[in-house]
């Protein structure tokens, strides 16, 4: 299945340079990252993997944005769709538990790029929050959604107040702070612990000795390079006491709770502590 698969018409740029431009416009090198996600999301979709992302089929379907070296990348895929599985998990979780104590749902998506799981759980009220250019590309292919879109970066004041719902909230941060340093992401916790109350967050963070080795394949590295600001539960913890670490979610016993499925369609597979979720939650 070719990412950009339909028949071209005659304003469509021709090479890939051309198309990424015209996909990308004003985008910063870290915001371009929000393809590899959704075209893994659709890639896992297709081949009836573990994750069912119709929607990200239907964006991808749609995108003028044909990048071959996605393909390549299997084992890019294969995190990902982990990564997208549990946050879903914790979702469910968490709009369960919020309905029985009789509260309406609020998740709040920081660095939402052009993710779709509110699609998913239609029963919650959804922020999307990412900077200009992602949230107008969101408007124009995110279609029907009922999320209220802000266009703020989430390491400067100014976008938490543009949320109506500041208590009982879940707050996803998707594949977003490893590429900030420990300042940024210092700065962001200490605007979600001064804003939010009974806030959970979840997040994955990436162990910092290991953020060279698993630089991305399939983009220019020197580009959205990995910082790791933060890279475990008690890094946030030391930078914010207010936070305290729920959970930690290893991609490993992800991968073995789908093994028997994993196993038949990829062939890696290196695993270690460098991938993990960490739920946290905050009075
Ligand atoms: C790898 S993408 C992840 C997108 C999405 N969470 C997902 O899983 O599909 C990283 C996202 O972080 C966003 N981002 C980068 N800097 C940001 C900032 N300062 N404030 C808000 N979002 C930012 C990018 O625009 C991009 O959408």
């Amino acid at each position: 299945m070719a990412f950009n698969s339909r028949t071209v018409n005659s304003s469509t740029p021709k090479s890939s340079v051309e198309r990424e431009k015209r996909a990308t416009p004003g985008m910063t090198d870290v915001s371009k990252t929000l393809f590899l996600p959704l075209f893994f999301r659709a890639q896992e979709t297709r081949e009836d993997g573990i994750i069912r992302d119709q929607a990200a089929v239907d964006i991808v379907d749609r995108l003028q944005y044909d990048n071959q070296n996605f393909r390549v990348d299997r084992e890019m895929q294969l995190i990902i769709s982990l990564r997208t599985a549990i946050l879903d998990r914790i979702t469910r979780q968490y709009i369960d538990e919020t309905i029985k104590m009789g509260r309406q749902p609020v998740v709040i998506n920081l660095g939402a790029g052009l993710d779709t799981r509110e699609y998913r759980f239609p029963e919650a009220t959804w922020y999307q929050v990412d900077l200009a250019a992602p949230i107008t590309l969101r408007q124009q292919y995110v279609q029907g959604s009922k999320a209220t879109n802000i266009a703020a970066s989430i390491f400067e004041e100014g976008w938490s107040s543009q949320i109506a719902h500041r208590d009982h909230v879940l707050v996803l941060v998707e594949g977003v702070l490893m590429y900030f340093g420990a300042e940024m992401v210092r700065k962001f916790f200490e605007i979600l612990s001064r804003d939010f109350t009974h806030v959970t967050i979840a997040f994955d963070a990436l162990a910092k000795r290991y953020s060279k080795l698993h630089a991305h394949q399939s983009i220019d590295v020197d580009k959205a390079a990995f910082k790791c600001g933060v890279s475990c539960g008690t890094d946030v913890e030391k930078m914010n006491p207010g936070f305290k670490t729920v959970e930690e979610f290893g991609y490993y016993q992800e991968y073995l709770s789908h093994s028997e499925m994993l196993q038949k369609r990829y062939r890696l597979i290196r695993f270690d502590a460098t991938h993990k979720i960490y739920l946290m939650y905050k009075k």
